[in-house]
């Protein structure tokens, strides 16, 4: 063989945390697997609060989502203590919980209904006064008119989890190609590698395409499968927090200010991330003055504390949205090609699952389960075709 090819059972195409823990657990399950990325734990990670908020980030519309984002949520605790140990490093996953407020009528409004909307789901959640609120967070705004409080609406730091899933792969002999894929091989109908922004061919057996919102623009890909998934900037900021007086705040804070959502994470570390714009912009990633001024403005309605508190960061990254805002999982129509993208505001939640049903679907040539109604295919014409009601 040539040094310029290279073969493999698996091929990840992207290296953020999704290609990551797929090429992980295939590894692990035998597979010798690749991942194509000039910068291996990089993308939307990087940005990322890390909330793990199926309860509190559930939508009307959603509720198939809502029991993929649970089956992710309950395999966190184990997931996080399975790469601790494997790997030595803390992932900041944090069992804080989550309180969502209402500034105005409108705003309590909006949370009775999704407080409805999480009963009617069997969600655990309890209303709270406003003054109930500010007690289990004195630093909240004094307008603060009630919330919900989500126990079980955890937290992870990305950055961490991206480092120890490299870390991960690494050990279990991922290798890993530290340049852009150019362009998908297709063999007699059947993915079969890519080519290389370095002139590598790497041959595959299985081809992942993991490549986050670039997910729909690699060369090669047939129009009928290429993955419907485009950019959704988030810009977000970090601030740093006081550690010597007590936690500023003990657990995410969370609110709809005027329409836009806004979070306030906090970190053990003393790191406080502040999120998160939602701009349909294409591929810009710049940060403005109107994003960061809308985010530290609804901020400080919610904790008005925060503009004493040094501003370290600002940041914009771009989620991977599909048609249906749910993740695109397993084989697609063309064979040897598999999805695992359009993970949209979920990303870091459903980490644990996707590598879960992404090894399961390279090993069984089927999705399990629980991932079933994520196939690329809902989205194919032939399938939509054959799906219509007589
Ligand atoms: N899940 C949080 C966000 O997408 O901003």
């Amino acid at each position: 063989m040539s040094p310029t090819s290279t073969s493999s059972d698996v091929l990840v195409i992207g290296g953020g945390i999704i290609g990551l823990v797929t090429a992980w657990r295939a590894a692990q399950r035998g597979f010798a697997t690749a991942v194509v990325d000039p910068e291996p734990g990089g993308g939307a990670a990087q940005v990322a609060a890390g909330m793990l908020a199926a309860v509190t980030e559930l939508h009307y519309g959603e509720q198939t989502l809502l029991g993929l984002n649970l089956a992710s949520a309950r395999r966190y605790p184990d997931f996080a203590a399975e790469l601790t140990e494997l790997t030595g490093r803390d992932l900041g996953y944090r069992r804080c919980g989550t309180l969502a407020v209402a500034l105005d009528a409108d705003d309590r409004a909006h949370l009775r209904e999704l407080h409805a909307l999480q009963q009617q789901s069997g969600l655990e959640s309890q209303w709270l006064s406003g003054r109930e609120c500010r007690r289990l967070e004195p630093m909240l705004a004094p307008g603060v008119r009630g919330g919900l409080r989500v126990d079980g609406d955890h937290q992870i730091d990305p950055r961490r989890l991206a480092g120890a899933l490299v870390a991960a792969c690494e050990r279990a002999g991922v290798v890993f190609h530290r340049t852009w894929a150019e362009r998908l091989t297709v063999v007699r109908d059947r993915a079969a590698g890519a080519v290389l922004a370095d002139g590598t061919e790497a041959a595959a057996g299985q081809v992942v395409l993991a490549g986050g919102s670039l997910s729909g623009r690699l060369a090669g890909v047939p129009d009928d499968v290429l993955p419907p998934v485009r950019p959704v900037k988030g810009q977000v900021l970090r601030l740093t927090m006081p550690l010597r007086h007590g936690p500023f705040l003990s657990r995410t804070v969370r609110a709809v200010v005027r329409g836009s959502h806004v979070y306030l994470v906090p970190r053990e570390s003393g790191e406080l991330v502040v999120g998160a714009t939602s701009e349909e912009l294409g591929w810009d990633t710049t940060v403005t003055a109107g994003g960061v001024y809308e985010l530290l403005r609804d901020a400080h309605e919610l904790v008005p504390g925060i503009t004493e508190l040094p501003l370290t960061e600002t940041r914009a990254g771009l989620r991977p949205g599909s048609p249906d805002n749910a993740p695109l999982l397993g084989p697609t129509g063309l064979e040897g090609l598999l999805l695992a993208t359009g993970h949209y505001r979920n990303g870091v939640l459903l980490t644990p699952v996707t590598g879960d049903a992404l090894a399961h679907a390279l090993a069984t040539g089927e999705l399990p389960e629980e991932a079933r109604p994520f196939t690329p295919k809902r989205f194919s014409t032939a399938t939509a075709l054959t799906e219509q009601p007589a």
